[in-house]
């Protein structure tokens, strides 16, 4: 089993690409946004329940201000979600969830993840990395509506 932090890693980098395949070829748009929508969801949820769980009491600013910003990523995406492809307003909207993931993804890399290192052993590390991935598993099994 992975270092939960390698995973998560592994998580941006896939998300990452999806969104720039999102942006740059519109022939696979119905099929990747319907990955996007289960890989960002499954993502931020695991994240809460596991990594976030276990640091909130460490780093309660943090974690508090990550939190706010996975709302303010569900909201864009509910948003996304609602406009019809063709609709110019999905792209803008695309653009706007990608620059706050992107944001977001690079404040976690660089911001929790060295605190994070610091405060838990590398067992716990370890150890957590088991209940992400099945949190994730356990998102992608509600239907994508
Ligand atoms: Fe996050
Ligand atoms: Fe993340």
């Amino acid at each position: 089993m992975a270092h939960i932090l390698d995973l998560i890693r592994a998580d941006h980098d896939f998300i990452r690409n999806i969104l720039e395949e999102l942006a740059g070829n519109p022939d696979t748009r119905d099929i990747r946004r319907l990955t996007l929508h289960r890989e960002l969801l499954g993502h931020l949820h695991a994240e809460e329940v596991t990594l976030y769980a276990r640091l909130r009491g460490a780093m309660p600013e943090e974690i508090g201000q990550s939190i706010r910003e996975h709302g303010e990523i569900r909201d864009l995406l509910a948003r996304l979600d609602v406009i019809p492809l063709g609709d110019v307003a999905w792209m803008l909207t695309l653009t706007e969830l990608r620059d706050r993931i992107g944001a977001h993804f690079a404040a976690e890399e660089d911001g929790i993840f060295p605190r994070a290192e610091h405060h838990l052993s590398r067992s716990e590390l370890f150890e957590l990395s088991e209940g992400f991935e099945s949190e994730k598993q356990k998102m992608a099994e509600f239907p994508v509506v």
